[in-house]
C-alpha cells in the first residue's frame, strides 16, 4: 500500500484542439484537408459537452483537470478578440471550479491560428510578440479563477515534429528551421512567465504558479557499450533536460511539468552528430508490452527521469502520462506501474506534487487520428456517448483516497 502526499493533484490532461470539434481558425483545420489526413471535425463534442465530462471527472474523484484554450478561438483574425470565446473559457473553468477541481491552463498545445501560419508561424520573430498579446488578454480574464499555467505544451515535440520531421503543419524538415523557432519559443515563454506574475501583482491576486511541459522519453543504450551510454546521456540531456535546465537558468519555472510515455532503444551505428542525435535499434531481446501506436512500456524510466530533476528543487507535476490500448486492464497496469514509480521518486526525495493521466476522453490523436483510445473514457464518435472504463474506476480510487493499492 503506497501513500501519496496530502494535497496531492490528481486528474486527467486534454488539449482544446484534441477535444473541443469544429476548430476552424486553427492551422491544424487548414492542414489536415491539405494532407489528406483524418479531419478533427467535432472531436469529441467537448466545447458542447464540458459539463458532463466535469461530471464524470467529479464522480472519478479528480481533484484537478489540465485543459488548453484554443488561441485561434480567442483571436480567429489578427488583432480581432472574440469576448464570446473567451466567456467560454471563463465558464468552462467556473465549471471545474464549481466542482471543486483546480484547473491547470495550458497557452499553448501545438495549434496556431491560420493567420498566424500565413505569416511564416513560430518562425517569424514577430510571433513572440502576438503570442504576449494572446496571453495577456486571457491571463487577466482568467486570473481570478486559475493558479497553474502552463505557457507552452511539449517544445521539443513541436520543434520537431513541424518543423524537423516534417509531419505536422507547416511540415518544415529542417534543424535551422527549427532551431530559430526553438530561440522564439524560449523567448515567448520566459517572457509569458514575467507577464503573468506582472498581471497577478497588478490585480492584487496571490502569486501563480507558471511553467510548462516537457515531453520527456526514457533513453535507454540497446547494448550497453560505452558509445551507446554515451548517446543515451547526451539524448537526455539534450531531449529531457535542455529546455527545463534554460527555462531553469532564467528563473521562469514555478514547477516542472513533465509529460512522459515510453522510452527509446539508443544504438550508435556510426560516430556522427547525426548518428548521435538519432540511431536506435529495434532489438528483440528488449521486448516488453507496447501500447496500440508500439511505444514500449517502460515504467522504471519514469523514475529515473524525475530523479534527474531533483537538482532543480522545484515542484513536479505530471501533466501527462498515458496508454492508448484497446485492452483496459492493461492501461490500469500501466497508471498503477507509473504510480509506483512516482511513489518511489517521491520517496527519495524528489517533490512531485500532482498525477494527471492523459487523457480524459478518448480523442484525436493529430496525424494518427481517432484510432487510438488514451481516454479514461471511452467515446463513442457517432453518438458522442461517453462510457467510463473500468481502470478510471480504480483510479479513482486511488484519486478518492491517495493510497496505491
Ligand atoms: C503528447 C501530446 C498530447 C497527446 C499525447 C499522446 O505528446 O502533448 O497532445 O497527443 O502525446
Amino acid at each position: 500500500m503506497l501513500k501519496f502526499p496530502q494535497n496531492f493533484l490528481w486528474g486527467a490532461a486534454t488539449s482544446a484542439y484534441q477535444v473541443e470539434g469544429d476548430n476552424i481558425h486553427s492551422d491544424w483545420w487548414r492542414w489536415e484537408k491539405k494532407a489528406g489526413k483524418e479531419p478533427s471535425g467535432q472531436a469529441c463534442n467537448h466545447y458542447k459537452f464540458y459539463e458532463q465530462d466535469f461530471d464524470h471527472a467529479k464522480n472519478l474523484n479528480h481533484n484537478a483537470h489540465r485543459l488548453s484554450i484554443e488561441w485561434s478561438r480567442i483571436e480567429p483574425k489578427q488583432g480581432e478578440f472574440s469576448e464570446k470565446e473567451l466567456q467560454h473559457y471563463k465558464d468552462v473553468i467556473l465549471s471545474l471550479k464549481n466542482r471543486g477541481i483546480e484547473p491547470l491552463v495550458t497557452l499553448h498545445h501545438f495549434t496556431n491560428p491560420i493567420w498566424l501560419s500565413e505569416q511564416r508561424g513560430w518562425e517569424n520573430k514577430k510571433s513572440v510578440k502576438y503570442f504576449l498579446r494572446y496571453c495577456d488578454l486571457v491571463v487577466r480574464a482568467l486570473a481570478p479563477h486559475v493558479r497553474y499555467w502552463i505557457t507552452i505544451n511539449e517544445p521539443t515535440v513541436f520543434i520537431s515534429h513541424a518543423y524537423i520531421f516534417g509531419v505536422w503543419p507547416p511540415q518544415g524538415t529542417s534543424f535551422l528551421r527549427g532551431k530559430n523557432v526553438q530561440n522564439n519559443l524560449i523567448k515567448a515563454h520566459v517572457r509569458a512567465y514575467a507577464l503573468i506574475h506582472d498581471i497577478y501583482k497588478e490585480l492584487n491576486i496571490p502569486r501563480p504558479s507558471v511553467g510548462f511541459s516537457q515531453f520527456t522519453q526514457a533513453f535507454v543504450p540497446c547494448v550497453n557499450t560505452l558509445k551507446n551510454k554515451l548517446a543515451a546521456k547526451l539524448r537526455n540531456n539534450w531531449f529531457n533536460l535542455g529546455f527545463i535546465q534554460t527555462c531553469a537558468h532564467h528563473h521562469t519555472l514555478d514547477f516542472i511539468g513533465l509529460n512522459y510515455y515510453s522510452r527509446q532503444l539508443v544504438e550508435l551505428k556510426q560516430w556522427g552528430v547525426g548518428n548521435f542525435i538519432w540511431d536506435t535499434c529495434q532489438n528483440n531481446h528488449h521486448a516488453v508490452k507496447k501500447n496500440s501506436l508500439g511505444w514500449d512500456i517502460y515504467p522504471e524510466g519514469l523514475l529515473n527521469i524525475l530523479l534527474k530533476l531533483k537538482k532543480y528543487n522545484l515542484p513536479v507535476i505530471i501533466t501527462e502520462n498515458g496508454i492508448c490500448t484497446p485492452d483496459d486492464a492493461l492501461r490500469w497496469e500501466y497508471i498503477h506501474a507509473h504510480l509506483e514509480n512516482i511513489h518511489a521518486a517521491i520517496q527519495q526525495g524528489v517533490p512531485v506534487s500532482g498525477y494527471l493521466y492523459w487523457s480524459l476522453l478518448d480523442n484525436f490523436e493529430w496525424d494518427k487520428g481517432f484510432t487510438p483510445r488514451f481516454g479514461l473514457i471511452d467515446v463513442n464518435y457517432d453518438t458522442y456517448q461517453r462510457t467510463v472504463r473500468a481502470s478510471a474506476i480504480k483510479f479513482g480510487q486511488t484519486c478518492k483516497t491517495g493510497i496505491l493499492d
